[in-house]
């Protein structure tokens, strides 16, 4: 969506992991606290994303607006919204296309001028708008679209997360989200909903991978909020989700209990290094461009325009023979043992991210993103040796 937004993938933190529908503004503020005393904030995640629930059971019957639950928000929205920006962070709320939200609060479903206009007077900075109880798909396109035009006529900047689902009925087109969505929305969920299991993490990735093409600066291809942390998962499995999500320039709205996030989960989700991967300016998106025949790793590479280079490198003038130099890459391992794996240089050059090289011998400077080390000048090659099980090396 061309608005000038989410130039880079959108980070912050939303309500529905940890909560679901059991919040109170008490809640909300002390995660505001959090997010700042945390490091989160000045990670980079400046979004709080209240996700549903928010709601009153109904609309005012004699308005028609939508009203915030008054038991569990008894200061209101405006004020919460005000306590939101007063800790630097930007404040994202929910709605459903549909009649009535996922969990059966009431949706926006023809009221998307009125909803986008109170949520304005509310100093929304981010909407995230679900599609439940709306299963006609050519309505859902027309609620989608309604919406970001109800947006883009608020004065305000507010970031547009569409989550449409798998397909909707647009001008005669059966499309998915990450066809349709990059005219209209900010960021978009291209998958089910994320659980905090290993499998669900790789199914999402899997989904993800081919349709990578599709994000750009001011949209992203949305894999879901992050459960790293969310304590099922071992640090491994949370690493590789972040490293992944990272590289794949995926939204990262982290879903965790910052009340409680340890040492080593403030370390995962605030790695600088990873984030910069995540946020480079040249706005691309990775993909898998390699995958072991028996399934047991995949290389994940990301090309990215770093800083230092551009002085020497015209970033406008890529061709063949003037490939991408600098590349994030992720190395995999999907084993339930340790394993070793290879990176091979020629892989990040003969692939569709980047022209092929005119040379096939390379040598390649290597940093350890999670292990802030710089590792050496390599040719031809690089072996990651001892992965740990669904870890990896980034
Ligand atoms: C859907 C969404 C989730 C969450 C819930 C809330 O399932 O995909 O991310 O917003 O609704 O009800």
């Amino acid at each position: 969506l061309n608005n000038g937004l989410a130039l880079t993938p959108p980070m912050g933190w939303s309500t529905w992991n940890v909560f679901h529908c059991d919040y109170t503004e008490e809640d909300i503020m002390e995660m505001a606290d959090m997010l700042v005393a945390s490091g989160m904030l000045s990670a980079g995640y400046k979004y709080l994303n209240i996700d549903d629930c928010w709601e009153a059971s109904y609309r005012d019957p004699v308005s028609g607006m939508l009203k915030y639950n008054e038991t569990r928000f008894p200061h209101g929205m405006l004020a919460l919204s005000d306590y939101i920006h007063s800790k630097g962070l930007l404040f994202g709320i929910y709605s459903s296309s549909g009649e009535r939200t996922c969990q059966n609060y009431p949706g926006s479903w023809q009221h998307e001028f009125l909803d986008a206009a109170l949520f304005s007077s509310w100093n929304v900075d981010f909407l995230k708008l679900d599609c439940c109880y709306q299963d006609n798909i050519k309505d859902r396109a027309t609620a989608f679209i309604s919406w970001s035009k109800a947006l883009l006529i608020q004065n305000r900047s507010i970031v547009y997360s569409c989550d449409s689902d798998e397909l909707i009925l647009n001008e005669n087109n059966l499309e998915f989200p990450f066809q349709w969505a990059p005219e209209y929305c900010n960021m978009a969920r291209i998958s089910w909903d994320i659980y905090d299991e290993w499998k669900s993490t790789l199914s999402i990735i899997d989904r993800a991978a081919n349709i990578y093409y599709a994000s750009q600066p001011g949209y992203w291809n949305d894999l879901d909020i992050l459960t790293v942390g969310l304590g099922k998962q071992t640090i491994e499995e949370y690493t590789s989700q972040f490293s992944l999500w990272a590289i794949m320039s995926s939204p990262l709205i982290a879903g965790n209990d910052l009340r409680i996030m340890t040492k080593e989960i403030a370390n995962i989700l605030t790695n600088k290094e990873v984030i910069a991967i995540n946020q480079d300016k040249l706005g691309r998106s990775g993909n898998m461009i390699r995958r072991a025949l028996d399934g047991s790793y995949e290389v994940w590479a990301k090309p990215i325009y770093y800083e230092n280079i551009s002085q020497v490198y015209d970033i406008n003038n890529i061709s063949r023979f003037n490939p991408l130099p600098f590349h994030g890459v992720v190395l995999l391992n999907r084993l339930n043992i340790t394993a070793n794996i290879t990176l091979e240089f020629n892989d990040l050059f003969d692939h569709h991210l980047s022209p092929h090289p005119p040379t096939p011998i390379w040598t390649v400077s290597i940093r350890d993103l999670w292990l802030h080390q710089d590792l050496g000048e390599f040719v031809e090659n690089w072996k990651a040796i001892n992965v740990p099980a669904h870890g990896v090396r980034m």
